[in-house]
């Protein structure tokens, strides 16, 4: 059986809950969290935080297993990169990827012993937000560009 057609959906929706939880935070949540006083801003943080801790670790598990067990089947043109335009992006797309969960785990880390602070999270959020657009467009321009 082909499990291609299969990792292919389960990544791109682990991928809409991984972005989508990501742009929600960059594009709305902390623009307006700004704007409410402390002790909402509190208890909208405690609410939200327990929720997304419970559902995004599954997604990002979920789109990194399903994305490696489709890049098994490029392991030829990821083997030299140099070699074709498909595996040169799909290398980029990879390493951006890698990149963004340094960026989780560090935050994660940084969050358990209470040293993430808004300023830095809130850097980390853009970030990885520029990383994603950067990875969305690397997982279709490497079907269509080619040189
Ligand atoms: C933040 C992490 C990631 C995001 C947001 C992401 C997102 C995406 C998106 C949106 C697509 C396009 C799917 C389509 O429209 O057909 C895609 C395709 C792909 N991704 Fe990822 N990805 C991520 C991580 C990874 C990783 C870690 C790998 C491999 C190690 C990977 C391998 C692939 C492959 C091989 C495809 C091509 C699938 C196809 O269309 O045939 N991705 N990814």
């Amino acid at each position: 059986m082909n499990t291609y057609p299969f990792l292919l959906v389960l990544h791109l929706y682990a991928a809409f809950v991984f972005v989508g939880t990501v742009t929600f935070e960059v594009l709305f949540l902390e623009p307006v969290q700004k704007r409410l006083p402390a002790d909402v801003r509190r208890a909208l943080g405690g609410q939200l935080g327990p929720r997304v801790r419970a559902v995004v670790p599954w997604a990002v598990a979920v789109l990194y297993l399903a994305g490696l067990g489709m890049a098994w089947q490029y392991r030829g043109a990821l083997a030299s990169p140099g070699s074709s335009s498909f595996g040169l992006l799909l290398s980029i797309k990879i390493a951006l990827a890698a990149s963004v969960l340094v960026h989780v785990v560090t935050a994660m880390t940084l969050a358990r012993r209470q040293r993430l602070h808004s300023a830095l999270r809130r850097r980390v959020h853009i970030s990885v937000f520029c990383h994603m657009v950067g990875i969305v467009l690397l997982a279709k321009a490497m079907f269509h560009l080619s040189w």
